[in-house]
């Protein structure tokens, strides 16, 4: 199924309504430094000239940042980029002054200038961080890195490992991303796909393990815009979470699991390969498959595997249980290549889809492109809301909900594992719930980041 070939060249104005945080003093002083630079590494398999990227810590991707549950994060940021920025941890349901979008909860970071970031780690499990601000260019550069909150009591496994999934566009010959982030094609498409796929940013990820050991794999989609759809060989588990929140059964890992970007999911898996054998996380691509991960297979860790594992412990779940009372809202998805999106308001008036294209904006959210003075909903704090999304598109978009985590409804209404990013398919329309427990202004987006550069982006305010 999967080929041993490890990588792949494919051939394929926000208004500033800024609530400046008040920071604690302690975190002022105690923080530790998180530099965003421009930085060489070697990206590309040797051989291969190096590749300025963008990252923390001068690294892509960038350094763990762990933390115990109900710990906090303190980050100063540092912005030493040619680039104002901003960082945001996705996932994390924190307070929204430190959610750090640029133009919605705080001013982009100015080259030169730094900011502290202070949050509490209510959730434990698989988060990330990522540049806030021109997303679309800066995280396609690298900006992003794995953020990781412990459970009080370390669940059974042997080993515990983040798997950061990405595609850059890079120049094979000179080894350099290429600048074209704001490509008409990628913004009316599929997005920003690139031709060079890594893992925790190298080509050929290995780690060796022990048959039978269990390992922890948390699964990252950090890419612009590539769903990852992907299976284990010689590996065999139980998916246990998905975007940071633990499943109340694990559940068999299916034989493909796809990622939106932005998704994440936690496996538990054992290594059922035979010594000498290598274990392998790949990717399916139409019918061919290219490996992600490799896991060498030496020797025996134990005589028999272990039992099924039990549920990592719930995090807090919102009451979302009273539909009856939710307020009730549409997100209707239109736009983009082969689309039937006539006209849209942007910027407060009405435009043909030709005047809007020369402005590359290609999408809207209910007829609307872009960001908004308004918000898509105004929710009180604590009231449920109920959203039905139409992906009224060719295209699938992944789209991801600030500050609050939702949960899909079966057919049947059946209210699915919360998530904080919900992939739609074209043609398709989903319903979430979600509790407004958290109050402030919380972005709505697709994480198709071309997508949300060019009208896919909106936001949700909950009012005390
Ligand atoms: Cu992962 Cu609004 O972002
Ligand atoms: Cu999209």
């Amino acid at each position: 199924m999967l080929s041993r070939r490890s990588f792949l060249w494919a051939s394929g104005g926000v208004t500033a309504m800024t609530a400046l945080p008040a920071v604690a003093k302690r975190a002022r002083a105690a923080a530790p430094e998180l530099v965003a630079s421009a930085h060489p590494v070697q990206l590309l398999p040797s051989g291969f000239p190096e590749t300025s990227i963008w990252g923390y810590g001068g690294q892509t991707s960038g350094p763990e940042i762990r933390v115990n549950q109900g710990a906090r994060i303190s980050r100063r940021f540092v912005n030493q980029l040619p680039q104002a920025s901003s960082v945001h941890w996705h996932g994390l349901r924190a307070e929204n002054a430190m959610d750090g979008v640029s133009g919605l909860t705080q001013d982009a970071v100015s080259p030169g200038d730094s900011f502290v970031y202070d949050l509490a780690a209510e959730d434990a499990g698989t988060f990330w961080y990522h540049s806030h601000n021109r997303s679309a260019e800066q995280v396609a550069r690298g900006l992003y890195g794995p953020l990781i909150v412990d459970e009080p009591t370390p669940p059974d496994v042997d080993r515990d490992v983040t798997l950061m999934l990405d595609d850059w566009r890079v120049d094979p010959k000179t080894g350099q991303i290429t600048q074209d982030f704001g490509a008409s094609h990628d913004l009316s498409h599929g997005g920003r796909l690139g031709n060079f796929i890594s893992t925790n940013g190298e080509a050929t990820y290995r780690l060796p393990v022990r048959r039978h050991e269990r390992l922890r794999l948390r699964i990252v989609n950090a890419a612009n815009a590539r769903l990852f759809t992907l299976g284990l060989q010689g590996l065999d588990g139980w998916l246990m979470a998905y975007d940071g929140m633990p499943l109340t059964s694990p559940e068999p890992v299916p034989e493909t699991f796809t990622l939106g970007p932005g998704q994440r999911v936690d496996l538990f898996v054992d290594v059922i390969a035979e010594d000498g054998v290598e274990a392998l996380l790949g990717r399916i691509d139409q019918s061919k498959g290219y490996v992600q991960a490799i896991f060498p297979v030496s020797g025996s860790s134990s005589a028999n595997r272990r039992l099924v594992p039990a549920p990592l412990p719930p995090n807090r779940a919102p009451d979302m249980t009273d539909f009856a009372e939710a307020a009730t809202l549409r997100l209707e998805m239109s736009g983009g290549a082969m689309g039937s999106m006539r006209e849209a308001i942007w910027n407060g008036y009405s435009r043909k889809a030709g005047e809007l294209m020369e402005n590359g904006q290609f999408w809207a959210f209910n007829g609307l492109v872009g960001m908004t003075e308004t918000p898509l909903a105004r929710l009180s704090l604590g009231q449920v809301a109920r959203m039905t999304v139409v992906n009224d598109t060719v295209f699938p978009h992944a789209m991801h909900l600030h500050g609050m985590h939702f949960r899909v409804l079966a057919q049947d209404g059946t209210p699915g594992p919360l998530r904080d990013t919900l992939l739609t398919l074209r043609g398709e329309s989903y319903e979430i719930v979600f509790a407004a427990d958290n109050p402030g202004r919380w972005a709505f987006h697709c994480h198709m980041l071309s997508h949300a550069a060019s009208g896919m982006m909106t936001w949700i305010e909950v009012t005390a």
